[in-house]
């Protein structure tokens, strides 16, 4: 196994989870919310994060992959739109795990237009800052991180490490 060193821990995490979902509890009163799971690695932070969230809402998945394998470079991306419920005039929340380059939750809020919701906004655990490549940005983020490639808390690399319970970078 590879040696990961620890860049956020499991009880910062817990935190600034709790934190977020303060946020979206008093942002959110009064609105027919739809939170939106980006499979897979969010799944993680969606389900810590949902039983922060004080509004009763409904949850949702869609599924992005962009098939890396054993790289840290992005392939195609491609979106299945298969499990969307219906968010006609719906408040939208995108919950992912990163916002990196920030391609896929703009492509997907772009693709979520056509169903006509009444707002979309996105949130996420990292943001590395430096790498966007769109004008967007999250509405809510819980860390802003250095560009490097890290895993645990659902991020992956090969379709692994997505059960450890902190964030780290691994060593090269
Ligand atoms: P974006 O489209 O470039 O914003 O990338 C978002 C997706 O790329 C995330 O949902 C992750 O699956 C993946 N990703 C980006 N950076 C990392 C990383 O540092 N570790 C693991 N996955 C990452
Ligand atoms: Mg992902």
């Amino acid at each position: 196994m590879a040696h990961i060193k620890s860049l956020i821990s499991e009880d910062e995490i817990a935190s600034a989870v709790a934190q977020l979902g303060r946020k979206i509890t008093d942002d959110y009163a009064d609105c027919e919310l739809t939170i939106l799971g980006i499979l897979t690695g969010s799944i993680v932070l969606v389900t810590d994060l949902m039983r922060q969230i004080e509004v009763s809402h409904q949850l949702g998945l869609v599924q992005a992959s962009s098939y890396r394998g054993k790289t840290t470079e992005a392939g195609e991306l491609r979106i299945n739109l298969d499990f969307l419920p219906e968010i006609r005039g719906r408040d939208v929340l995108l919950v992912d795990d990163i916002f990196d380059t920030g391609k896929t939750i703009t492509k997907i809020a772009a693709q979520l237009e056509l169903f006509e919701p009444k707002r979309i906004r996105s949130a996420v655990l990292l943001w590395k800052k430096s790498r966007s490549e769109v004008e967007a940005i999250p509405d809510y983020h819980c860390f802003e991180i250095p560009d490097e490639f890290v895993v645990g808390y659902g991020l992956d690399y090969n379709g692994e490490y997505r059960n450890l319970p902190y964030i780290g970078v691994m060593d090269k």
